[in-house]
């Protein structure tokens, strides 16, 4: 099996868009094992989990990442990563999450690097079997708006699930106890720039973060968000068993192909 960390993608002249990785958070659904070691830092078959995320932007044709960490052993994400050579990048840039207060949160750390341009934000617990090109480039040419990746799963209640309308997404459901459909929304976003204004106009939910879903509700209220499915197999790794088959996964297919 061969893996290839490098971008092959480099030569696009069309519309930027900078990736996000956000690992920020506790990762307290897998304690004890991060109880010392940042979620993102732990083993998915031989690399580290945050590689994954990062190769998946790389291979988009993305060149400006930011990394935004958090909890515990931040600076190791550095001696790690460094300027993102192994992965053909000449810069990375890190920012650093204070506290578990959401994804939304996390990802309004990166409003300065942004600099109003179209981002592809992707968390980092996420791995995927192909890659997101199309998608990005789709979302290039859409312009404004957002676009995000969903994947029919067996179990949707565990994450954000869309309700559909005459094959329009209506709402998007955090974790509901009776999920309106079989989707599961992705850990890959595409937003435009207004992203930032809408996190600043959101409520912390009941468990006292800011939601993503709340952000993707805001551009589906106003029209602006289009979907599509992610091809290849896809799993969230933040959880034991989600961990176990990503290692598993992995090892018999590989991640990020082309
Ligand atoms: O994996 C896809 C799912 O991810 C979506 O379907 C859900 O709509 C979305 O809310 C999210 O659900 P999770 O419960 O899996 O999110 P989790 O809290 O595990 O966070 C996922 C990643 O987001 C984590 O690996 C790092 C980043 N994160 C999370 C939090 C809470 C941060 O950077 N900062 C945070 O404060």
């Amino acid at each position: 099996m061969s893996h290839r960390w490098q971008n092959t993608h480099s030569n696009y002249n069309q519309e930027l868009v900078r990736g996000v990785v956000l690992a920020g958070g506790l990762g307290s659904r897998l304690d004890p094992i991060t109880r010392i070691i940042n979620k993102h830092l732990l083993p998915v078959y031989d690399k580290p989990m945050i590689y994954y995320p990062i190769q998946t932007l790389v291979n988009a044709g993305i060149e400006d990442i930011m990394i935004v960490t958090g909890g515990r052993n931040a600076g190791d994400f550095l001696r790690l990563l460094g300027n993102g050579r192994e992965f053909g990048l000449k810069h990375l840039d890190y920012t650093y999450q204070e506290g578990e207060g959401g994804i939304a949160e996390a990802l309004d750390l990166a409003r300065h690097f942004s600099e109003g341009e179209q981002l592809c934000v992707m968390l980092g617990d996420n791995i995927i079997e192909r890659n997101v090109v199309a998608a990005v480039n789709a979302f290039r040419e859409q312009e404004q708006g957002a676009r995000i990746l969903l994947k029919e799963v067996p179990d949707p209640g565990r994450y954000g699930v869309p309700r559909f309308e005459s094959g329009r997404i209506v709402a998007i459901e955090e974790k509901p106890e009776r999920p309106p459909s079989s989707y599961a929304v992705t850990g890959i976003y595409l937003f435009d720039g207004t992203v930032f204004d809408r996190i600043a106009k959101l409520e912390r939910s009941a468990r006292g973060e800011l939601e993503i879903t709340d952000v993707n509700n805001s551009y589906i209220a106003d029209g602006s968000m289009q979907w599509e499915e992610l091809e290849g197999w896809w799993t969230d790794a933040g959880t034991v068993d989600g961990l176990l088959r990503a290692s598993q996964l992995v090892a018999e297919t590989g991640a990020n192909h082309l």
